[in-house]
């Protein structure tokens, strides 16, 4: 520990310039830090701006390409999906998900092919197809864990198979992540990635991504049996260790301000390539104050990232990935 002792110590001497402060800077953001979650729609020439949302759009795929080329231009090196399932494509079992030719196999084909070099994560649950907006499918009331598996590990092979790059389970039910990882192995996929969403919060934060995808208003109940509990910490260690002895090569922790604390202790404990999803609410909340002017956008964006990188995170899924990357390339 470095020790001193005022007056001979100031500390305000390192913050005296633009250039000291630099030379001092504990943690850098970089574009290799941001992943940029997109919404995908059906039909033709749409855009379409999630009204909770400011800035973020729904497109459809004949404008997919010339909406993730400045991402591409910038350097960002992956995209989360998420698709914006037509209500008429969606049941009791998700059974879109496992359709080769969904929205979010298209999308992944129809990007590989424009952009070979940029990443694709692919989240897997089943609320985008479930008409009861649950993430697994109900037995008797409950979200039941091992036929809700049997699902997800159908839609992590189709995803791949479309060309995901990496997977990102959100669902939270329990040993989805080995099941997954020993069908990928079966059929030969072993570059096929897993990001776990290992720590996830039920949070009320999620709600813009509900209306994003619709699946809001069709949601029954809430997702407390599976998603975790805002009171604990020491058991997103132990949903973290799970992944990884299953076979995770990264983790997650959503959401991602109100949670910095177990960003921190996951790094501490397992020092292990571990992300943050600064989620909808998240967005939601500074762009609404932004857009009232009670706070500056760009430096409350800025300020929110780098704070995920002193947290611990090697990564952030934001939805400012695109505005941040610009701030970054011309300051
Ligand atoms: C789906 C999923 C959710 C988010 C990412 N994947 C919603 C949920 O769990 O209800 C939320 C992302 C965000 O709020 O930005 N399981």
């Amino acid at each position: 520990m470095t020790v001193g002792r005022f007056p001979n110590t100031r500390l305000r001497r390192n913050r005296h310039d633009g250039f000291t402060r630099r030379l001092v800077a504990e943690n850098h953001l970089s574009v290799d830090d941001l992943i940029w979650p997109i919404f995908v729609t059906e039909g033709d020439d749409i855009e379409s701006e999630v009204s909770s949302m400011p800035g973020v759009k729904r497109v459809t795929l004949d404008r997919l390409a010339a909406h993730v080329a400045p991402a591409a231009r910038l350097g960002i090196p992956a995209l989360a999906l998420f698709p914006m399932t037509p209500i008429e494509k969606r049941d009791e079992e998700g059974t879109e998900s496992d359709n080769p030719d969904n929205l979010m196999c298209r999308a992944a084909r129809l990007l590989k092919r424009e952009f070979p070099d940029l990443g694709l994560i692919g989240d897997v649950a089943l609320d985008p197809y479930t008409i009861h907006g649950h993430d697994g499918v109900i037995r008797d009331g409950y979200v039941h864990n091992d036929d809700s598996v049997a699902v997800l590990v159908r839609q992590s092979i189709n995803q791949a198979e479309a060309g995901i790059d990496i997977l990102a389970p959100s669902d939270m039910m329990d040993g989805r992540i080995g099941s997954i990882r020993e069908a990928l192995d079966q059929r030969g996929l072993i570059h096929v990635r897993l990001m776990s969403y290992a720590a996830k919060y039920a949070s009320a934060f999620y709600g813009p991504f509900r209306d994003a995808l619709g699946s809001g208003g069709l949601l029954k109940g809430d997702k407390r049996t599976y998603q975790m509990d805002p009171a604990n910490s020491d058991e997103a260690l132990r949903e973290v260790e799970l992944d990884l002895l299953e076979g995770a090569d990264m983790v997650m922790v959503k959401p991602g301000m109100p949670y910095l604390d177990i960003i921190r202790r996951v790094r501490d404990r397992f020092a292990v390539p571990t992300f943050a999803y600064q989620v909808s609410g998240e967005y939601a909340m500074i762009m609404a104050a932004a857009n009232n002017g009670w706070i500056d956008r760009d430096r409350a964006m800025m300020e929110s990232l780098i704070a995920f990188k002193r947290a611990g995170a090697n990564g952030i899924l934001t939805y400012f990935a695109v505005d941040a990357a610009r701030q970054l390339r011309d300051t």
